[in-house]
């Protein structure tokens, strides 16, 4: 029996997780909330907070799985992308435990776990499938041939879908990160009340700079259209009525948009692999719209959808964890020389 120790610290999110021969004992999050009052994570803030919860953390999940650290066969922790900052935090503390106990170490590829959080639990995809991840700083559709193999074969060239989500939250006033307030306010509007534009990209890659620009418009316009125009522009206490008035509904449209775009692009990856089990992951996949539709368009298309569970979609270790369990079969180990990456290589 092979027991894990991961750790996943790449951004604003504290977690470390045990998993046993395959199956996850537990997945320990603690969330930083020192970043919502600036809009935006604070790199410097996140490492120290990082640095403050990464002991508990992982005391909570040796705790919660029953497990002594002495029992550990491998420490895994996240290497790319994330904030260097913080990814130095988890990547230091893995080392410094492998080194401790003589144990091996393994260096885990953050985009390739949150495609592999689809195997954490039953039922899970067959190979090959297609994943739509999609996250704060990435949007990506993933053809995955076995679980340490996998390509991309489309992407944002942009923003990624989490910062649309953020970004046109901002634009309401909504604090960070505003994807799950926009979930939750969408809940009481009309999806079909304002139509924002379909960006044209060629092939299957993403584009969502373009509607933050066409939402800020809009709401400069007090709704009177999507383009700039200076003599459109409202006043001040204009706009702040308008968005007050139609909040739900703008919230509604907003998303709506923003699923069609990612929907239609793996809908047509879909169509041109032939591949019939589709997943979707990553902290947007949290979406109860984007997860209703998701499955929609699986049942109209004859797929076999998977959807991670709430706590997998967002960033956690558990799918640190997983990937790490196969980079162990295969015996892919990291050297104690390696270090962290802030970008992602494919
Ligand atoms: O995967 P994740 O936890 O972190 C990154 O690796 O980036 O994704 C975070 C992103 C944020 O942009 C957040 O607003 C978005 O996921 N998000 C959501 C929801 N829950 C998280 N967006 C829309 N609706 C949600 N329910
Ligand atoms: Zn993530």
């Amino acid at each position: 029996m092979t027991s894990i120790l991961a750790i996943e610290s790449s951004c604003d999110e504290t977690s470390a997780a045990i998993c046993r021969h395959g199956k996850i004992l537990s997945n320990v999050i603690a969330n930083q909330k020192v970043h919502e009052q600036y809009g935006g994570v604070v790199p410097e803030l996140a490492s120290r907070a990082h640095i403050q919860n990464i002991v508990p953390v992982v005391d909570a999940a040796l705790s919660t799985a029953k497990c002594q650290l002495s029992t550990i066969d491998a420490f895994a922790f996240t290497q790319s992308p994330g904030l260097i900052g913080s990814l130095l935090v988890g990547s230091q503390f893995a080392k410094s435990l492998a080194l401790a106990l003589g144990k091996p170490l393994i260096a885990v590829h953050h985009m390739q776990a949150h495609v592999l959080a689809n195997l954490i639990d039953d039922p899970r995809p067959n190979f090959p499938f297609l994943c739509l991840t999609v996250s704060g700083g990435h949007t990506q559709i993933v053809s995955c041939e076995s679980p340490t193999k996998m390509k991309v074969i489309g992407e944002t060239i942009d923003d990624a879908a989490g910062e649309a989500f953020d970004k046109s939250a901002k634009l309401l006033g909504l604090p960070y990160p505003g994807g799950p307030l926009i979930d939750s306010y969408a809940q009481r509007g009309n999806p079909k009340r304002f139509q924002f534009p379909e960006p044209q990209i060629p092939g299957l890659n993403f584009s969502f700079s373009g509607l933050k620009t066409s939402i800020l418009y809009f709401l400069q316009n007090a709704g009177k259209s999507h383009v700039y125009k200076e003599e459109n522009i409202a006043t001040v206490e204009e706009q702040k009525t308008f968005i007050e008035e139609n909040f739900a509904d703008l919230c509604a449209s907003i998303q709506q948009r923003i699923i069609t775009i990612l929907l239609n692009k793996l809908k047509k990856a879909a169509i041109e692999t032939g591949i019939k089990d589709v997943c979707i992951a990553g902290g947007v996949s949290a979406n109860s719209a984007l997860r209703k539709a998701f499955e929609e368009l699986g049942k109209k298309n004859h797929w076999n959808t998977f959807i991670p569970a709430f706590e997998y979609c967002t960033d956690n270790a558990a799918m640190i964890a997983m990937t790490a369990y196969y980079k162990y079969l295969e015996k892919d180990f990291a050297d104690l020389s390696v270090t962290v990456s802030a970008r992602a290589k494919h």
